[in-house]
């Protein structure tokens, strides 16, 4: 793919699109289907190059993965099924891929190593080696034990109760996937709720998992039955499109099926304070994950507001497309308690900092998120994705909104999670 999209200025942006599936649970249910014993079958898996690294680990560890177009087959090798990798797995830039694996592998009486591309090999890794070592397992990173590539010697595993430090999916699915392998019940405890997507699967497939407020606890030992399972949307891709409807004059877009766990959609809450026209209609269930359609219609008058520390892990991932919304909102809009950013697939409070200011936004930045102040006319400029996804997908739609025209570099990275972004960009904006 070209890693350069030149953008000008778009008219409305108009109809409807069905985001590509969810990038958090895809990595989840193929996962969870290569453990159980027998033929599970995954509708609507997301094709993008995060979970696609999943599976090729998952295939790697000897369960049997057919895709041959809808639906994917998955011929799970059992709680205990799996086999020592014969080479290092790659998990690209995939965050999840690498903290799920540990907590996996930790279980596991095999000796495999983990490792990423330039942007994975710089993220923290302590905050998965330290529970897991804990639990008896052989772990051990570069850099004293904080970064990529990992070791791992898996075996016996005790269970603990853990307060993990940081709100984190990726640490609290990776110790109750280790949970499973331990003896007796392991209990994870986080600061804030953090998406649930792992806690809803594993009782629906056979795992004796108990929920209460902010701990979440899970028995091991047992199999988990295989299952049959549909995707739903991801929130997080179709939050680039809910903000470039509010922020493009005389825009109306509906998009069809996404996932609205409440533990992913804190960018709605955040959008209607701020006086965005967003409607949920549709809500159904769809393999135990709630389902809607979302409608978002252009409206004047943004107002800007505050998003503190309670509200981040629900919109951890949207902070990118909340910074332009907020570039075209009355007032100063200030985002805290969000240092987490620091270390996604880039430092995207940095990123959205420097690329914004290329636009001529002014704004502070704090040591946890930014602080903008608007409304602001956003000038074409030329920008830089950060060799990150979401800086791309979120700076195209200030593009868009911008006067003159944008170059943006890096766009390749979209692939990690939405392929065809650029496509839809187009059909909708009808150019
Ligand atoms: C994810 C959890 C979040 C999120 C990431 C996906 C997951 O990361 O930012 O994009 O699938 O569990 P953290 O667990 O680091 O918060």
């Amino acid at each position: 793919m070209n890693d350069r999209v030149e953008l000008s200025p778009s008219g409305p942006l108009r109809g409807e699109l069905s985001p590509p599936a969810d990038k958090s649970i895809s990595h989840r249910v193929l996962i969870l289907a290569s453990i159980a014993r027998g033929r599970s079958v995954i509708h609507n898996l997301l094709r993008a190059d995060d979970p696609l690294r999943t599976l090729g680990a998952m295939r790697a560890l000897g369960a049997d993965i057919r895709d041959s177009g809808e639906p994917i087959e998955v011929y799970g090798a059992g709680l205990r099924g799996l086999k020592e990798p014969e080479d290092v797995i790659d998990c690209g830039n995939s965050g999840t891929t690498m903290r799920l694996l540990a907590g996996l592998l930790a279980g596991q009486p095999f000796f495999s190593v983990l490792t990423g591309d330039a942007s994975l090999r710089q993220r923290p890794m302590k905050r998965v080696i330290t529970p897991l070592r804990m639990m008896g397992a052989g772990l051990y990173g570069r850099a004293a034990d904080t970064l990529p590539p990992l070791a791992v010697k898996g075996g016996t595993l005790k269970a603990i109760r853990y307060h993990s430090p940081v709100a984190s999916a990726q640490v609290k699915s990776a110790l109750l996937l280790a949970g499973l392998y331990a003896e007796g019940e392991t209990v994870v405890e986080e600061p804030l709720r953090s998406r649930d997507h792992t806690e809803r699967i594993l009782p629906a497939i056979g795992a004796r998992v108990r929920v209460e407020g902010l701990r979440v606890s899970v028995e091991g030992g047992g199999e988990l039955s295989p299952f049959e399972t549909t995707v739903p949307g991801d929130f997080s891709s179709a939050a680039f499109f809910l903000v470039a409807a509010a922020v493009v004059e005389g825009s109306e877009i509906t998009v069809r099926g996404v996932g609205v766990n409440p533990t992913r959609t804190g960018l709605l809450e955040v959008m209607k304070r701020m006086g965005a026209d967003v409607e949920v209609t549709e809500r159904r269930d769809v393999s135990g994950e709630p389902v809607a359609d979302l409608r978002c219609r252009y409206r004047e008058g943004l107002t800007a507001t505050g998003v503190g520390p309670e509200e981040i892990p629900s919109m951890i991932d949207e902070f990118p497309a909340l910074c332009v919304l907020a570039t075209r909102a009355d007032g100063t809009t200030t985002i805290r308690g969000a240092a987490e950013l620091r270390v996604k697939e880039s430092d995207r409070i940095a990123a959205m900092a420097s690329e914004l200011g290329k636009m001529g936004v002014e704004l502070e930045v704090h040591p946890d998120g930014l602080s903008i102040h608007g409304p602001v006319r956003l000038r074409g400029a030329v920008l830089d994705s950060h060799n990150d996804h979401r800086i791309a997908m979120a700076l195209s739609v200030a593009a868009l909104a911008a006067e003159g025209s944008t170059t943006l570099h890096g766009t390749s990275a979209v692939e990690i999670s939405f392929p065809g972004f650029y496509e839809h960009l187009r059909r909708l904006s009808g150019g």
